[in-house]
């Protein structure tokens, strides 16, 4: 028999959320001189960096060229060799092809879906100058153990929290561990500023170089002077607002995606037939993404008429990442098992602040009604 269950409205996959301030200080920085820099900018930064404890916070204009800036910064360049997950957004690997680095795929954790240091291990070689773990979803890699195998042997961390804003390890802010740690600002992302992103380091002279980078290689005080040959890399004062006004509610935002997670885990967590991701007692998640993992012998129409069945109720869901084997055409990568099943198998489900329980409730029954 047909399913029938279809929502009286279109439950979108991502949508960001306003929560006070935001349209007051664009409004101020539109109605003030300055739409490019600005003192948004520089007030984004301090709040982050307080927020996150770490030295230096630099915006930038997306999480891509916050790695962009941190590879630049480690002086990696052709003829070198980052680790990257296998499973996850593609951001650092191309960043890295983009600058002639060798992205190396490692694989991945089959519950958590994260990179763990007996990953990375098997990818190091003698031209390994970066290992780049990516908090998928969320969650966060064992930075305990990646921190002290990368220590072992002299190779930078930069951890990718695009995906993991307010997500600890231990207690630890997810982006503090590594030697540079960046984020996305992106419209879907946990804070917003539309297009936007960051890099923190404690490290001075990585921060220095980031910012020189980020601004055609100039420093202020002199006019037109290249110190190096940079980028530009630069969040506008108008961006920066919707991220101010963000911050100042981080707590409430916070508490939303995690009472979305709950409410997930409450349908699915024992639903046989999905599997959802795991999370360690030491991670402290915000999720990005709800994202489960779908049994083939349950679900025989296979995920991505999943996804379509899903669509079809008014639910917008995404699959899994691709993984770079699965995208020859771009980058070269080895067979690796779990993140090609767990690629194949992902559906992430809607997630954002002002997702309703009734609209959980709703598109879990979905969910759970295309089990065969
Ligand atoms: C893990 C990860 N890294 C990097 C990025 C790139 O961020 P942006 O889209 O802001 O460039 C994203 C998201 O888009 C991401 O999910």
């Amino acid at each position: 028999m047909a399913d029938v269950l279809v929502y009286k409205e279109f439950i979108p996959w991502a949508k960001p959320s306003y929560w006070g301030k935001e349209k007051e200080y664009a409004l101020e920085a539109i109605s003030s001189s300055w739409i490019s820099g600005g003192p948004f900018v520089d007030r984004l930064e301090k709040d982050i960096a307080r927020y996150y404890g770490c030295g230096r916070a630099l915006t930038s204009s997306n999480g891509t060229a916050a790695l962009h800036m941190a590879f630049l910064s480690l002086g990696l360049g052709p003829g070198d060799e980052i680790i990257v997950p296998g499973f996850g957004f593609m951001a650092a690997a191309n960043v890295g092809s983009l600058m002639g680095i060798k992205p190396v795929f490692a694989e991945v954790d089959p519950d958590t879906w994260c990179m763990r240091a007996e990953d990375v291990e098997p990818c190091v070689t003698e031209r390994t100058k970066a290992i780049v773990p990516i908090h998928n979803y969320g969650n966060v890699c064992p930075m305990d153990t990646i921190m002290a195998f990368a220590s072992r042997k002299g190779i930078a961390v930069v951890e990718d929290a695009a995906e993991s804003f307010a997500s600890r390890y231990d207690g630890k802010l997810s982006g503090t561990f590594g030697t540079i740690g960046t984020f996305s600002f992106h419209a879907t992302k946990t804070i917003t500023t539309g297009e936007g992103g960051m890099a923190i380091t404690d490290r001075q002279d990585l921060g220095d170089l980031m910012a020189l980078y980020r601004s055609h290689g100039l420093l202020r005080k002199r006019h037109y002077w290249h110190e190096i040959t940079g980028h530009n890399f630069r969040l506008t004062n108008m961006q920066a607002a919707l991220g101010c006004a963000q911050m100042e509610r981080l707590e409430e935002i916070i508490r939303e995606r995690k009472r979305i997670h709950l409410a997930y885990a409450g349908h699915l967590g024992s639903f046989d037939g999905v599997s959802m991701q795991v999370f360690t007692p030491k991670v402290d998640p915000v999720l990005w993404a709800t994202a489960v993992k779908i049994d083939s012998v349950a679900y025989p129409q296979g995920r991505d008429i999943v996804l379509q069945q899903m669509l079809a109720a008014n639910i917008e869901t995404r699959p899994g990442f691709y993984t770079a084997f699965g995208m020859k055409h771009l980058h070269q990568s080895g067979r690796l098992p779990v993140c090609e099943a767990l690629s194949g198998q992902i559906i992430s489900l809607p997630t954002f602040p002002t997702l309703s329980d009734e609209q959980i409730d709703f598109i879990c029954t979905k969910l759970k009604g295309l089990r065969r």
